[in-house]
């Protein structure tokens, strides 16, 4: 998966904060939050572009890599992680404003993207389909490894 715009806004995050930490704490399965977000951005790209929608591309992917910009073992429930998939929109949010310069666009991306868990809906284009990835990529990231071992079990 290659886009020289996204590798671009990859490495501007990673040169300016503390995206590259993301490479420590897994998401779903063996996927890390950061290859999740990577997934993520070039996915709401993708969709964006195969729908001829007219959003802020840069807003867009940058949003989309700082969805998830949680910063901690979400697994760890000992650490008061157990209400996660609630709070942590709100606290990526914090940790990504103390780090960049966020547009609104940005911050609804970030802030509303576990809609309908959260119940605030997205209010532009760019939130809803990162939302829309986001989703996707975590089904795919959860259900695709137990498959291919179902798959060997079974052959
Ligand atoms: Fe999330
Ligand atoms: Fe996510």
């Amino acid at each position: 998966m290659r886009n020289l715009k996204l590798e671009t806004i990859v490495s501007e995050l990673e040169q300016n904060g503390r995206f590259s930490l993301e490479k420590q704490y897994y998401q779903h399965g063996s996927t890390s939050v950061y290859s999740h977000s990577v997934q993520v951005a070039f996915f709401s790209l993708y969709l964006s572009r195969k729908l001829k929608l007219r959003v802020n591309e840069r807003a867009l992917i940058r949003g989309a890599l700082l969805h998830d910009y949680f910063l901690y073992d979400w697994h760890d429930r000992d650490h008061g992680h157990s209400l996660h998939g609630f709070t942590h929109p709100g606290t990526a949010l914090k940790n990504a404003k103390k780090d960049y310069d966020l547009d609104p666009i940005e911050e609804n991306i970030i802030h509303r993207h576990m809609f309908p868990l959260t119940p605030v809906p997205p209010v532009c284009w760019e939130a809803w389909i990162v939302c829309l990835a986001d989703k996707y990529c975590a089904l795919k990231e959860t259900f695709l490894p137990l498959w291919k071992r179902i798959s060997v079990v079974m052959s």
